[in-house]
């Protein structure tokens, strides 16, 4: 068992999520405060993002300065999808799907009633137990004139000093550990929210602000996380180990992006956001979100007894429960599996579980099943899922049959294999994947479970050998056999341009690139970078240059006076010398006016990033000090 039920740290409540969800709204609502409905997961008026994200979107224009109809106390419980937190799931605390419990102040209260409520509400209401609770706040970013929030710091002291406990205020902690402290400060890394993260990648018009969150200890984790791979690192509440769980988030949004830095905006807004299924673990006692009400039926349905399932089956079951749910929603606000856009994240949650299905052998007509629990589960609060469930299961169920004939024609095949040479070779999986459309992950993980690995790099380098082959080929019947090679060159240069975007997007605005190298192969790509990216960095820049070659955006080129071009935040290689005409590259979003890149270069690109084809990321290593070199390429 990964989370055993031992050690319970509070005295657990018995409270289902439905309740949860009430007794959140109702107390806001006895604090002055409208409640609304939650808004759809396919953001409205808004082409920036694919999907709802956080509480907070929905609100943006009254965040900005106008005026919400219901007043300038607001609370809702919104749905929403994070695409970026898929590999996580599995863990005790990831979901993509989630619902965000949020309160608004709209220029109306600030720090000083938010914090004292929400001590109130999880310890009152929720019936948390404060030992167990601890909070971060913003360390101050003296270079953009935003101090250090010492007034949240010294209201939380407060708080936990008159429910009887020490609150010592404690800094650095990421580095020198938690040291008997109750009271974080944290970088902006942590503590700062806008929709873009950190200050350095917010858009000017963009707001944001210090936040202070505050965290759960989840108890009986501590004995994992002195046996767990974390265990030689240093323990704070933002650590990675999952002793600590951030259940809220209270954001005092009081400033926006400007040419120049930053500047107050006209009103101080507060903008909570609590997980609903993080509160709800912690208010029951139980070590992961997936021990709740809400997932306890689908396990349930799916005949599955955590209690007697290995790790990495219940961490496959989770992933099912997890996306199917997500999927439930997303078919219920409209989407529909595709190869783009948002289709193609329903699709990936659909296939995803489909694979998982197989793989721990669940009954026929589970999926059936469980997603009749995910609509029963919510329709006392979600009644329009009841509604729309007929079109909701026709939706699912087709892309199931499209994708189950590929997947029992590979299942036999890859026994056969199994059966005359007793493994699957990089090369079977590649064939696998031509022949059936077989994934990779799929090949990987029936071998995996057959105790065998499968080459990736024998894999991969079938793939390109494939791909270079038929491209040759079919430059060669109209080309003469020049242009496979300058085609992938070009595609590569436009691919590198979104990855240096992706970059900076992903770990920050202080990514310089440092010099790139482009051959028919791939592309190598310098940028200054202290520290070795982390898979789920990598996996971030991967799905964002995907997700925008798939948005087939437009490539512009022009030429203008260098200055002209410096004012308009072009980058490019530092410390080489433009002439003072330089030419500019702009990849943007036809549709919205969005740029997404935008780089002094020569060329050559391509006009619309739709024909770059896959981008993968092979490589990320050391080049020199201080600098990182990523080699990637297009299949
Ligand atoms: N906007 C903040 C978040 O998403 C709080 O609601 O964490």
């Amino acid at each position: 068992m990964l989370f055993n039920h031992v050690n319970l740290v509070n005295q657990p409540m018995n409270i289902t999520a439905q309740q949860l969800r009430t007794k959140y709204l109702e107390f806001f609502k006895s604090k002055g405060h409208e409640i609304i409905p939650s808004a759809s997961l396919v953001p409205e008026n808004d082409a920036t993002t694919l999907f709802t994200g956080s509480g907070m979107q929905p609100m943006l224009p009254y965040l900005l300065g106008a005026q919400h109809p219901k007043g300038t106390r607001i609370a809702d419980s919104q749905k929403c999808f994070r695409s970026q937190d898929i590999e996580e799931v599995g863990d005790n605390r990831h979901t993509t799907f989630f619902e965000m419990l949020g309160n608004w102040s709209l220029g109306d209260y600030f720090k000083k009633e938010q914090l004292p409520w929400m001590f109130e509400f999880l310890t009152k209401e929720v019936g948390l137990d404060p030992k167990f609770l601890f909070v971060t706040v913003f360390r101050g970013k003296p270079d953009i004139n935003v101090p250090r929030d010492e007034e949240s710091a010294v209201i939380w002291e407060g708080l936990f000093k008159a429910a009887g406990l020490d609150a010592k205020i404690v800094d650095n902690s990421e580095r020198d550990g938690i040291q008997g402290g109750r009271i974080f400060y944290y970088p902006e890394e942590k503590n700062w929210w806008s929709r873009s993260g950190v200050t350095g990648n917010m858009p000017v018009g963009e707001p944001g602000g210090p936040d202070s969150e505050m965290f759960w200890d989840y108890g009986a984790q501590r004995q994992i996380h002195e046996k767990s791979s974390y265990k030689d690192q240093v323990c704070h509440v933002n650590c990675d180990c999952g002793r600590f769980v951030e259940i809220g988030n209270n954001v005092f949004m009081e400033y926006v992006k400007t040419a120049g830095g930053f500047e107050k905006l006209k009103q101080q807004n507060v903008d909570f956001g609590g997980g609903l299924e993080r509160m709800l673990a912690a208010a029951n006692g139980q070590q992961s979100v997936f021990d709740t009400d809400i997932f306890d039926p689908m396990f349930q349905v799916l005949e599955l007894d955590q209690e007697i399932m290995s790790n990495d089956e219940i961490r496959k079951a989770r992933i099912i429960v997890d996306h199917i749910r997500a999927s439930v929603f997303f078919a219920a606000d409209g989407v529909e599996p595709s190869n783009k856009d948002r289709g193609y994240f329903l699709r990936r949650l659909l296939r995803r579980s489909m694979v998982m299905g197989k793989l721990l052998n669940l009954k026929h007509h589970w999926l059936e099943a469980l997603m009749g629990k995910v609509v029963a589960g919510y329709a006392e609060s979600y009644q329009y899922l009841l509604d729309k469930s007929e079109n909701i299961y026709k939706v699912i169920l087709a892309e199931q049959k499209k994708f189950e004939a590929t997947l029992e024609k590979g299942l036999r095949e890859f026994e056969k294999l199994m059966q005359k040479q007793g493994e699957v070779k990089g090369k079977d999986a590649f064939d696998l994947y031509q022949t059936y459309g077989f994934p990779w992950e799929l090949t990987k993980e029936l071998a995996e479970a057959a105790g065998q690995k499968v080459d990736r790099e024998e894999y991969e380098g079938e793939f390109k050998k494939h791909q270079d082959l038929s491209r040759t080929a079919s430059a060669g019947q109209f080309k003469g056999g020049l242009a496979s090679h300058s085609d992938k060159i070009v595609r590569l240069h436009t691919a590198t341009h979104l990855m240096n975007a992706a970059l900076r997007k992903v770990i920050g605005e202080d990514v310089w690139q440092k010099g790139s190298n482009i051959t028919e192969e791939r592309t190598r790509f310098d940028f200054t970078h202290n520290t070795k990216m982390t898979p789920s960095e990598i996996a971030e820049v991967e799905m964002l240059v995907n997700q925008w070659i798939k948005m087939d955006l437009k490539v512009k080129k022009e030429i203008m006076p260098i200055n002209e071009a410096r004012k308009l935040n072009a980058v490019g290689v530092f410390g080489e010398k433009y002439a003072d005409t330089v030419s500019i590259y702009t990849v943007y979003d036809e549709k919205t006016g969005d740029i997404i890149s935008r780089e002094f270069c020569g060329g050559p690109h391509v006009e619309h990033t739709g024909v770059i084809g896959e981008f993968k990321i092979q490589k990320e290593e050391a080049s020199s000090a201080g600098v990182r070199r990523i080699k990637a390429s297009v299949f």
